[in-house]
Parts: structure tokens; sequence; C-alpha cells
């Protein structure tokens, strides 16, 4: 049998950043090489998005992955034995099949975008690449500019604010390194305005301050202000970009926030957003709008799409048919690119692919529930993305991916590129 042929497909139950549990996929060919992934898992997930496959029952809130881990060993394992790791598309290809569903409910998500990903992993190590150089395939690399939260809240801070992330992106940056120095400046200076405020109430899911602020408006003024005190210009070193994972608290056309104690239309929405754009320096919002919400996002992206850029997460879930329909309503201009969203490498590639042919700008990204698992840096790098989204600057769930970027852009050296996505 040849080198790169499988050998082996075992999966395995472990334990997340939340601690819960979730699969990991270990794939040994007959030459030796092998390849591990673990299933990330998000909170604020939207509906078009590939499912976790969970068991129920009583046992950890119902969220076992047992039936996902047999199905790797059981399904999966069997169906892929002696297949060449090299032909992604097609081992994607017979897991979307062997699953059956539009959602991947059958087999798991969870079961599917591990396995995929380690099959990715063994075709890397057959060759004996880094995953990252396996992926660019001999062409020049950009490292991604990274976007990093600073307050946590919505879903992963038990709605404390209606915004789910306060983030900071530094793109005038010479390096991915020096990108990092600033962050850690500012989330530092944050952490002491909030402690010196008694406002800190620990960290939440994505390692982001847990604020108890009065209102969204009062997050963005200490995010201004903890720039500030870091040394920094707010909108030159260092700007501001929100996730506001509007699917938590809108539905059709109605949205609820809670903090400011205020229900919103669409349009009254856009207006907030609008006066937040002309007072802080906010370069990127993502899920502006709901994601049932296509006028709402096509009237956002009308007006302040030449200004900033406009995320599709919740609203594109990682989906090239979903970016094509977008791009042509002229609703977001950037996409969040989440592989278990999508559920295998092929189609979460497809969808950076759409964005890239439709001029979005793209970001690949972690969840909310992640591991040290660190296959999304060298995504970022290898697929040149240009972007990078993986939360907080704390928790080494989080650190993990920060430090291997920190590691590639050493290995590239001194004509390492950086990219510049916004210009
Ligand atoms: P999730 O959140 O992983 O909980 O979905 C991340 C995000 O919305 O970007
Ligand atoms: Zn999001």
């Amino acid at each position: 049998m040849a080198a790169n042929h499988i050998a082996r497909v075992n999966g395995r139950r472990i334990w997340d950043s939340r601690g819960r549990p979730t699969v990991e996929v270990d794939i040994v060919v007959e030459g030796g090489a092998s390849g591990r992934a673990i299933a990330p898992a998000g909170a604020s997930t939207g509906s078009g998005e590939a499912v976790d496959l969970r068991d129920g029952g009583a046992a950890f809130g119902g969220l076992d992955v047992r039936r996902a881990v047999a199905n790797v060993d059981e399904i999966i394992a069997p169906a892929l034995a002696g297949l060449d790791v090299s032909d992604q598309a097609g081992i994607d290809r017979l897991l979307i099949e062997l699953d059956g569903t539009a959602n991947k409910a059958s087999l798991g998500g969870n079961a599917l975008i591990a396995t995929s990903l380690a099959v990715l992993h063994a075709a890397a190590a057959a060759q004996a690449l880094p995953l990252w150089r396996h992926l660019a395939g001999g062409a020049e690399v950009t490292i991604p500019l990274p976007e990093i939260q600073v307050f946590g809240g919505g879903a992963h801070a038990a709605r404390r604010v209606d915004v789910q992330d306060f983030m900071v992106t530094c793109p005038r940056s010479g390096s991915f390194a020096q990108a990092l120095d600033r962050t850690a400046e500012v989330y530092r200076a944050a952490g002491q305005l909030l402690s010196e405020r008694g406002l800190i109430m620990g960290v939440a899911d994505e390692g982001g301050y847990w604020p108890a602020f009065a209102s969204n408006e009062e997050a963005l003024d200490m995010l201004v202000r903890a720039i500030e005190r870091a040394g920094f210009t707010p909108g030159d070193e260092v700007a501001i970009s929100l996730d506001i994972a509007a699917s938590e608290f809108g539905e059709d056309g109605r949205y609820r926030l809670a903090l400011d104690d205020r229900e919103l239309d669409s349009d009254g929405l856009c207006a907030m957003l609008g006066r937040w754009i002309e007072r802080y320096p906010i370069v990127a919002i993502e899920d502006p709008l709901a994601e049932d919400d296509l006028e709402g996002f096509r009237r956002f992206t009308a007006a302040y799409g030449e200004k900033l850029q406009v995320v599709g997460d919740d609203f594109l879930v990682t989906s090239a048919e979903r970016v094509c329909k977008a791009a042509a309503g002229g609703a977001c201009n950037a996409v969040l690119i989440k592989p278990n969203q999508a559920g295998t490498v092929t189609e979460t590639k497809a969808a950076l692919d759409a964005g890239k042919a439709a001029g979005f700008g793209t970001i690949v990204s972690a969840r909310s529930g992640e591991s040290e698992d660190v296959t999304i840096a060298h995504l970022a790098v290898g697929w040149n993305a240009g972007q990078l989204k993986v939360g907080s600057f704390a928790r080494s769930e989080r650190m993990a991916k920060w430090n291997e970027v920190l590691r590639i852009e050493e290995a590239l050296g001194p004509g390492a590129r950086f990219a510049r996505p916004f210009g």
C-alpha cells in the first residue's frame, strides 16, 4: 500500500475550553505519518451551520459526544481505510455522502470537521511539511492581521452586555509580533481601568474581560480609554472592531437591547450603530443585524460599507453559496471563515475562495468553545486569508493560536509579508 494511504482512523472523546466533551480524531497513514484535529464548538451559532451531534440526556447538560465519536470509529473509519490523504476533496465528498443530510446532523458536524482536519494534517505530515506550507503549495503567503477581543459579552458572558465582542485590531503594525505587543498593552490597560472602577467580573468565554458596564456605549468609551492609557492613538495604531452577533437578540426585524433597555427595529439598530461609527474609531462590524435580516444587511452595507468592514458570520455560516448571494445583493463586504460551520475543509476553502472572488475581506475564526488545536492559525496563513480572529489575549486555548502564528512568522524570516486589509 502507498505511504499516503490511511491505515487507521481513531475517534476520541476529550474536553474543550468550557469543560464540555468534544471530538478528537487521529489519522495514521501507511508510511507512519499522522494527523490530529479537535472539533471546536460555538455558543452563538447561526441556524445555517453544520450541527454538532450531542447525546442529550442528563449527563453534561446533554452535551456529550459519545455518539459522534462512535460514528468516527464505526462508520467513518471503515469508509476511509486505504484512501489517499492527499485527496482532501475526494475524502470530504465521501464524508458528506456518508452523512447524507444538509446540516450534517446524522454523523455530526463535530465528527466530520475533526476527521476532515485530521486528514489535512496527515497529508501535510506525510510530506514532512508544516501545515501552512502544505496549504500554500509553494505560493507566497501573508501573515494575517489579528483581531483580538478585550471585552466579552452576549452569549459568552451571560448577556452582561448586548454586544458580543469588543475587539481591537492594529492595522498599522509592521508585523504580527508588533500587533500582539500593542494588543497586550491595551488588554493590560483595560484590566487596570476596570479594576480601578470595580467593574471587573473575571473573564468571559473567549478570555476577554467580563465587565459590569451600565451601557454598550460605556464599553466603547472604556475601550478608547484603554487604548489611550496604553499610549496609543485610537484609530491610528489601534482601532476598534465589534461583533454585534445581532441574531442573539433580534428576530423578524425587532431587536431587544437588554442592557440599554431598548427595543429597536432594523433601521433603528442601523442608526444606533451609525452613531457609534461616527463617535468611535470602528473599522469592522460583524453581524450588525440578525441572520434573517437580509434587507437590513443590504441597507447597512450600502450606508457604511465604504467606510468599514461589514462581516457576515451567522449570516453567511462559511457557505460559498451564501457568500455569492450576499455579494450579488450588496450585503456584507467580508466573511468570517469557521471550519466547523461548514463541516469539511473543502467546503471551508470554497467559502473563502468565494469571498476572495467577490472582493470580500476574509477572516479565519475560532469558536467560543476551543482547545489546544491550532489548525486555524495555519489555515489563515496558508490560505492567505488576511485576518485571524481567535478571541482574547488570555487563556491558553486562545494564546496557543497567537503563539503559533508567531512561530510561523519567525519561520518565514525577515521576508514575511504582513497583511494590510485596511490599506
Ligand atoms: P461562537 O461565537 O463561537 O460562540 O459562535 C463566535 C462569534 O460569534 O464570532
Ligand atoms: Zn460572530
